[in-house]
């Protein structure tokens, strides 16, 4: 099974501060066996890809359009995400769900033409806090597979990296539990084998919202947690560093 260790640096940094974070990252110490992803915003992609040449490190984008190319005033497509050297993107952030009225429907076009240009789709997913407190996450959770990813073909599903990101532990420094996610995970394992069978095994699923080195020890022991989608701790090359190291050693 793959190990990912990705950083969503969402709408933070400048120009320098990108360079200089995707710098220490590329050039940090870092165990094998842990795939390294960085997600800067748009306008710092090309200056973080040249930042990361050699390195391993792959740049994803934050978000995309579904279409190649076209009159969508403000919105960048995959063909230009891989002309810069792009090689992942995060799609459906419960963020663009939220703020930009991002649909399921939206969400499977994007996987699809991420899939078609070989670039890897980082899939997000999780329920809200009022959810969870009403016992609904499993629903909530199953519904949006089922929605976003149950009409794909299924080479695009076994492509997939999914994160789940339960919305009430972003940025809110509540995490959930390491139990709390090992059952989630789980439980998306088990509805991604109702759409693709025992491929379902070999789908990384990474934990996002409030992870950090202090949590990141019990949170990644569960055996279907395969990484983590990190925001806040990813904006210092230290902290995600270390993320990096304490994922090689649990999963080792
Ligand atoms: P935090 O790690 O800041 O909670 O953010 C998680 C996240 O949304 C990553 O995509």
């Amino acid at each position: 099974m793959r190990t990912i260790l990705a950083g969503n640096w969402k709408m933070h940094t400048d120009r320098a501060d990108a360079v200089a974070l995707a710098q220490g990252v590329a050039r940090g110490e870092r165990a094998a066996g842990v795939e390294v992803i960085v997600a800067p915003p748009f306008p710092y992609l090309e200056a973080v890809v040249a930042a990361c040449e050699g390195s391993g490190v792959v740049v994803a984008a934050q978000n995309c359009h579904a279409e190649p190319q076209g009159a969508y005033t403000g919105e960048v497509s995959v063909p230009m995400l891989k002309d810069l050297g792009v090689g992942a993107c995060i799609v459906g952030h419960s963020e663009r769900r939220q703020y930009f009225n991002e649909t399921d429907a939206a969400v499977a076009a994007k996987l699809e033409a991420l899939h078609g240009a070989g670039l890897q789709p980082i899939y997000c997913c999780g329920e809200g806090q009022a959810e969870r407190e009403t016992g609904r996450h499993f629903d909530v959770v199953g519904a949006q597979l089922k929605e976003a990813l149950g009409k794909l073909d299924r080479a695009v599903v076994r492509g997939l990296v999914v994160a789940y990101e339960p919305v009430w532990a972003i940025g809110t420094g509540l995490n959930a539990t390491a139990e709390q996610a090992q059952e989630m995970h789980a439980f998306i394992r088990k509805e991604l084998g109702r759409l693709i069978g025992d491929s379902a095994q070999d789908v990384p699923i990474l934990y996002g919202g409030s992870c950090k080195p202090s949590n990141a020890e019990d949170l990644f022991q569960g055996p279907d947690v395969n990484g983590g989608l990190i925001g806040g701790a990813s904006l210092e090359a230290g902290s995600f560093l270390q993320l990096i190291a304490i994922a090689a050693r649990v999963k080792a």
